[in-house]
């Protein structure tokens, strides 16, 4: 047996059942950098670990659409379960597409999602944040996630997209639910309960693209629909997919970033009291907390011919997740200090939490932008915030954050 792997049936090293692994699971992520980074798991798929190894198989010839089709823990369960009912626009996502699908999936919605219009948001975003920070110090004791971390984001994107205000909270609640379906694992009964949430948005979806064929606005949608290269248009299935994708990847992600970001400064007293001093280090600081807890835990793949990672061969066909928050901690990547939270820290924006490859982030420049407006203003609007309670998180193993972040506030 290859070193560094660890036969089955032995106990299993990566566990994200263990007590106390969604609050902390950095501890465990470390023990499997150091004795086993390329881990066989005994219920057949890999877990990857080093930054390194990680950034490989992001980078390899591997897929993301064989999810759908790959006996992997995950869709094994799905074909029980749905059988050959699976909603139409699933699986047509560009985050569930192998080139050249997904090459040309992203350079339609690419089109839409530019930079200039994502640099256009800023003022908007600014009011956003400014709205919800007064409502905080009105309040003084609150819990920042409903506060701010959550509805920032859903705010921007649900905009984007010309939502109707009347669908927030369905398309919220919606996809709060359809978002589980990125995590590892799975029972029948959230899968049943994600499915009938997928139907009901993709319809919710499909009224939004009609009705916006004949009301074209100046909006991310309307963009989409009319994204064209080459004679080359998205079907309506095709823009259902994309804009649940966008929905969900631009605010379930966010929020982590956000409530994740405060925590850490909050349990950084010095580090929050540096960019107090000089909040031209924010840039810089978003960068660290994406690096410091990253908001999208993993990405999947399954190999597509025998790749070789870390000096272990995987073989074809294998499902192997890649422990992006595990890379971002990696000593071999980040030195000793590699689980400290430094704002200034060199090379921060060299993290893997927009993933790499093909498929890295195409919201990045918006959630940056996010969370530079929300601490730009955080530092010059509160003179002090602090923990008033104890910290809950969501359960996810994947998007994983705080659930609850109850802080006191006080006016600068
Ligand atoms: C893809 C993370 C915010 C849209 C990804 C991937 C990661 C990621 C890790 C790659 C997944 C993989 O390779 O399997 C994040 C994080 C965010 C964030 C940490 C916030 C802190 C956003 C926002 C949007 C967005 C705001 C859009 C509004 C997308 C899209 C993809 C993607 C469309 C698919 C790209 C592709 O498949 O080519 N994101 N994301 N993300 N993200 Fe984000």
């Amino acid at each position: 047996m290859a070193e560094g792997t660890v036969a089955a049936g032995e106990a299993p090293l990566f566990d994200p059942f263990a007590e106390g692994f969604t609050a902390d699971p950095y501890p465990q992520y470390a023990r499997l950098r150091e004795s086993a980074p390329v881990y066989e798991h005994p219920l057949g798929f890999w877990v990857l670990t080093r930054y390194a190894d990680v950034s490989a198989l992001l980078r390899s010839n591997s897929s993301v659409e064989e999810r759908h089709v790959n006996p992997g823990p995950l869709s094994q369960l799905r074909e029980e379960v749905y059988g050959d009912r699976l909603p139409r626009a699933d699986g047509l996502s560009m985050l569930d597409r192998d080139p050249p699908d997904h090459t040309r999936l992203r350079r339609l919605v690419a089109k839409a999602f530019t930079p200039k219009a994502v640099r256009a948001l800023r003022p908007r975003i600014t009011e956003l944040v400014d709205g919800m920070l007064d409502e905080m110090v009105a309040a003084r004791r609150v819990d920042l996630v409903p506060a701010l971390a959550f509805p920032l984001p859903f705010a921007v994107i649900a905009e984007m997209l010309g939502t109707p205000p009347t669908d927030h909270e369905r398309v919220r609640d919606l996809s709060g639910m359809v978002v589980r379906s990125l995590e590892p694992v799975l029972d029948p009964d959230v899968l049943r309960a994600i499915d009938s949430a997928y139907q009901e948005l993709s319809g919710i979806a499909a009224d939004m693209i009609a009705w916006k064929r004949h009301n074209p606005a100046d909006d991310l949608l309307t963009a989409l629909i009319n994204a064209e290269e080459d004679g080359d248009v998205l079907s309506d299935e095709e823009l259902i997919a994309q804009v649940l994708l966008l929905y969900i990847a631009g605010h379930e992600t966010t929020v982590n970033l956000i409530s994740g970001g405060t925590l850490a400064l909050l349990r950084h007293p010095d580090q929050f009291a540096a960019l107090r001093a000089d909040p031209g280090l924010v840039p810089n600081a978003v960068e660290e907390m994406l690096r410091y807890d990253s908001p999208v835990q993993e990405s999947r793949r399954i190999t597509l011919e025998p790749t070789t990672i870390g000096g272990v061969e995987i073989p074809k066909g294998t499902f192997v997740l890649a422990i992006l928050a595990s890379a971002n901690r990696d000593e071999r990547q980040w030195g000793e200090d590699a689980d400290s939270l430094r704002l200034d820290r060199e090379g921060a924006r060299n993290h893997l939490s927009f993933g790499s490859g093909v498929h890295h982030c195409l919201g990045a420049s918006l959630a940056r932008l996010e969370a530079s407006v929300v601490f730009e203003r955080m530092v010059s609007r509160f003179g002090d915030l602090a923990l008033d309670g104890d910290v809950t998180w969501n359960g996810r193993i994947n998007l994983r954050g705080p659930a609850a972040l109850p802080v006191v506030t006080r006016p600068a």
